[in-house]
């Protein structure tokens, strides 16, 4: 499957700052995205980029929701569309007009798939949060007491592990962390606890 996006610049510069409403992101995530573990992965991964925005950054709160919805959406078509992953919610956006700065994040979130280099500081961190976070989560299911009493050194030792999670891209972690200038041990310590309050609504 070539997921090639075949192009580098996204959305326009005239629409900076221009972000959907928390509403308009949820509709579209609740419309696109069934699968209820591609849903929580979702959620993860926008929890972790407010929480870098806010509190690594200082950012302040709509620039930590443009920070929010580029993890809330960077999967939204996986689910049903694997094929035009991730195409179609760049277009989507791209119509709707919405920050280049988010979409190009969604666009860079995978560089050996879709050909886009992470390059800000909010495209590194959402390819740096995605596999490592579904690395943490997959341990966390394992463990009787889930994220309770989680700690550095197990996430790492599963991460060695080729075996457990073997979806996880381990390239593509130790590279994230590379570009982003990033200790791995404090992407862990920083995904653990943020990550442990994260769980999907009840239906
Ligand atoms: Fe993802």
């Amino acid at each position: 499957m070539d997921l090639n996006l075949g192009r580098t610049n996204f959305g326009d510069p005239a629409n900076t700052g221009k972000s959907l409403t928390r509403e308009e992101a949820f509709n579209l995530f609740n419309d696109w995205v069934k699968n209820p573990r591609l849903q929580l992965h979702m959620l993860q991964i926008a929890h972790l980029m407010q929480c870098w925005a806010r509190e690594k950054l200082n950012l302040p709160e709509n620039e930590q929701w443009q920070w929010e919805m580029a993890g809330l959406l960077h999967d939204a078509d996986w689910d049903q569309w694997p094929e035009q992953h991730c195409a179609k919610i760049i277009h989507w956006l791209e119509e709707k007009a919405i920050d280049p700065a988010i979409i190009r994040a969604i666009a860079s979130h995978g560089p050996a798939h879709f050909g886009v280099e992470p390059v800000t500081e909010m495209d590194k961190m959402l390819y740096a949060f995605d596999e490592l976070s579904g690395l943490t989560h997959a341990y966390a299911l394992m463990r009787p007491g889930g994220y309770e009493g989680m700690d550095v050194k197990g996430v790492k030792k599963r991460l060695k592990e080729k075996g457990f999670a073997a979806g996880v891209n381990r390239d593509d972690i130790a590279d994230a962390c590379l570009r982003a200038s990033l200790d791995i041990d404090e992407l862990i310590a920083f995904i653990i606890p943020r990550q442990a309050t994260i769980s999907l609504p009840v239906a």
